[in-house]
């Protein structure tokens, strides 16, 4: 069973939402497979995006491949005990200018909106088949968009680690700890508001 039960106010949401939280333990040896891989890209494929622009890339890195030691060797040291053992790794960068100069028009004002709710799509997938993610944006981004060869029309964003729950005995302290750390949120008193901005009119059982 997961380390995270649901949390108060998670528990009526539908599944994969309910279930889904950043798991840092991963089974070092499993591997997906390349439709499993497939499925997942699909997932963020169909991802609804401003005027159908589609202005994502995801980078696959898989363990043992060119692209997975590109990312290992620039992840932060607070990612580099856990992200490894992930079984697939997505990075993501957005279309976000038209051209290469300084001043190219953007591509789309809401490339960023966009990327973010692919990535969500492909999480949300990932758990709907059983598996654990957990997005990450540690990791040295211009070394990295460098060694991806990412051209200056784009901006590479975040990482997606997915995979399956790992044995904390194989893992670091630190590292085994991540897994049981409280998950918090804002009451939605502070973001969502009925009226105008700071106007909390919204219900919230929680607060
Ligand atoms: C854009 C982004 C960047 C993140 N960067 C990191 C990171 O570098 N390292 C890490 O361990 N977790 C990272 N996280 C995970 C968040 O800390 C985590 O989603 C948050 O604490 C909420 O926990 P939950 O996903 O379990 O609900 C990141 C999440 C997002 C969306």
């Amino acid at each position: 069973m997961s380390p995270q039960a649901p949390q108060p106010s998670a528990e009526l949401l539908a599944e994969p939402m309910r279930s889904r939280w950043s798991a840092s333990v991963y089974d070092a040896s499993h591997r997906l497979s390349d439709a499993e891989v497939e499925t997942l890209l699909h997932a963020a494929q169909w991802a609804p995006s401003a005027g159908n622009s589609q202005p994502w890339i995801f980078f696959v890195c898989v363990p043992g491949t060119a692209n997975h030691d590109r990312l290992v060797a620039n992840l932060s040291r607070g990612n580099s005990g856990w992200v490894p053992r992930a079984s697939v790794v997505f990075v993501t960068a957005a279309h976000v200018r038209s051209g290469e100069e300084d001043d190219a028009p953007a591509f789309s004002d809401y490339a960023l909106h966009d990327v973010g709710q692919a990535a969500a799509h492909l999480t949300l997938q990932a758990h709907a088949m059983g598996l654990l993610t957990h997005q990450f944006a540690g990791f040295d981004h211009d070394a990295l968009a460098r060694a991806l060869d990412v051209p200056a029309t784009h901006q590479l964003l975040t990482g997606i680690a997915v995979g399956l729950p790992g044995d904390p005995a194989d893992v670091d302290e630190r590292t085994a700890a991540r897994d049981h750390r409280d998950r918090v949120r804002k009451p939605l008193a502070e973001w969502a508001f009925g009226g105008v901005f700071g106007e909390a009119e919204v219900a919230d059982s929680q607060a």
